[in-house]
Formats: C-alpha cells, structure tokens, sequence
C-alpha cells in the first residue's frame, strides 16, 4: 500500500491566513516548512489512487503529486474519494474538483446528507460523481485491490452546524476512521478523534500503520497562545500529551505510528523542540507534505 500525505495540517494550515503565531511566521519567513491542509492519497497498485479528505489546498497537493497528474487529454487516476467528517478542511475541495471527470465519493450516510443539503456541493455534478453511502463497519472497495471500512470514532458535527448545545464526544456518522488493507497490510487513518475508547484499542490491534488525530499538544494550548478560545475538547480532538493523550493511550499499538492534522500552533512543527523529540521517542512520526508511506 502506497500513501501520500497531501497535506499534514489541521484546518487553516501552516501558516494559517490570519496567525501570527510563532510557527506562522517561521513558516512564512521560510524558517520553518509550511504545510497544507489535512489529506491524504493512498492506492493499493500506483495506478489507482484514491483521496481521503478533500481539503481547501486540494488544487496545489494534486499539482505537486505526479502520481495524480491526468494521464490523458482529460482524465485523472482518481477512481475515489471519501470523507471521513464534514469539517470544511475536508469537504471544500471537492468543489475543485467540479470539472466533470467520474470518480466515486463515499461518506456515511449523514456526511453525505450534510453535503447534500449544501447546494453548493451540487456543483460536483451528480452525473458523473457518484455518491456511495457507506455503512459504518461494512467492508468496501475504495478501489480495485484496496479495502476499505470505516468505523465510528468519537467527534462532533461540523463546527458550521453546531447548535447552542455541542455533544464533543458522538460516537455514530458524523466522525469516523478508516481501515484500509490491500491484502498485505493494514493502515487506519483517523484524522479526527475526541479520546481514545478501549474499543478502539482492540480494534487497531492489527494495523501495520496507523495516521492519528495530531492536533494539539495539550488541551489548552490555542488559548495559552492567545490564538484562540477552546480547548482541544471542546473541538472534539485529543491532545497528543497527558495521561489520557494519544502518545499514552496508544502505547500498546505495536504499529509504526504517524500525526498528521496537526494544528498550526503544535510544538510538534519544530524539528529542534523538546515535543518533538518527546513523540518521536515515543516511536512516532510528525507528517509533512508529500512523506510517502508504503506498508
Ligand atoms: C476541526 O478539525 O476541528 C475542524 O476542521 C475545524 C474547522 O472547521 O475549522
Ligand atoms: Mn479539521
Ligand atoms: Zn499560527
């Protein structure tokens, strides 16, 4: 299995537009490497690929990933792409890629009625993108060769549909993982995830690969910065610190490990930093833009 990491950040990317945080400006000065927003490709056989999370930088990863460049006058290896939430970093590139090339769209059912009660959305044409409604737990091709099932996780609905009141820890269609195996290996993908269950413990039993909801460091890390007013909770993600952390939580899952999602405020950016070092002596990666993975 072949994956490539699109975009390594959360939402608003690094820099974001509007931040100037320490990490923004070292990545608009160069300093520090920027990354998009969170998506990645996977194929199971280098000719079909396949997107999970269309985000708002889709145009540009797919511009800097030869594997998805047109292979004809038009055309493209893209035989699908599935969202796993609603989320705007997720969704908002599908309107990219309006341009009347075939390809399946899967999502469970309330994901895709959250892009379905969009208009906007019916500009990717419903003629030539078809949209498959997957249920949770039911085995698929995302395409030929490559399995795929997706599992609920605990998140909330998107940030643009919260009403008064927030549950941030749903566990049903609104937020899901993914597992992938292409016969010889398996790989979870779980950009987002509130807290790690026990269930899900069990269920990463078997992953060769696991790319996980990086995030945030700690919970209150966008206020201490002053760059915003929720805590990681609150935007239904777990920290990558702390006893009920990911880097704890997931300490049993033999798996090679992998962040991405990563917000622009994370100590994990920097190479030289004590967080840094601390994930990766705990036998985890930090993604960024255009790492390849084969498993
Ligand atoms: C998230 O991951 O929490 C969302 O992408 C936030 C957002 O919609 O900006
Ligand atoms: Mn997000
Ligand atoms: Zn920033």
């Amino acid at each position: 299995m072949h994956i490539i990491v699109l975009g390594a950040a959360a939402g608003g990317g690094l820099p974001q537009w509007n931040c100037g945080c320490a990490n923004c400006n070292d990545a608009r000065a160069g300093r520090l490497r920027p990354s998009g927003q969170s998506s990645l490709a996977v194929s199971a056989d280098g000719e079909h690929w396949s997107i999970l999370n269309a985000s708002p930088d889709i145009r540009q990863q797919m511009l800097d990933t030869p594997a998805l460049h047109p292979r004809g006058l038009r055309g493209s290896s893209v035989a699908s792409v599935l969202v796993t939430n609603g989320d705007i970093d997720h969704i908002a590139g599908l309107l990219s890629l309006r341009e009347q090339t075939p390809f399946s769209l899967f999502a469970t059912g309330e994901i895709h009625a959250v892009l379905d009660g969009n208009r906007i959305f019916d500009a990717v044409s419903h003629d030539k993108v078809t949209r498959q409604t997957v249920s949770l737990d039911m085995p698929f091709a995302l395409h030929k060769g490559l399995e795929a099932t997706l599992f609920a996780v605990p998140g909330k609905v998107p940030l643009f549909l919260e009403g008064e009141s927030v549950d941030t820890g749903l566990i049903g269609e609104q937020t899901v993982g993914l597992r992938l195996s292409d016969g010889r290996s398996v790989a979870y993908y779980i950009p987002g995830c509130a807290y790690v269950p026990d269930d899900l413990l069990s269920r990463l039993a078997d992953a060769d690969h696991l790319l996980f909801d990086g995030t945030l460091w700690d919970d209150d890390e966008m206020i201490r910065s002053g760059t915003g007013v929720k805590t990681g909770r609150r935007m239904g993600h777990i920290s990558i610190s702390g006893p009920e952390g990911s880097i704890a939580r997931l300490a049993t899952i033999p798996a090679r490990k992998t962040f991405v999602h990563i917000n622009n405020t994370n100590p994990v950016w920097r190479p030289g930093s004590g967080e840094r070092a601390h994930v990766e002596r705990h036998g985890w990666q930090v993604a960024q833009d255009g790492m390849e993975i084969m498993t």
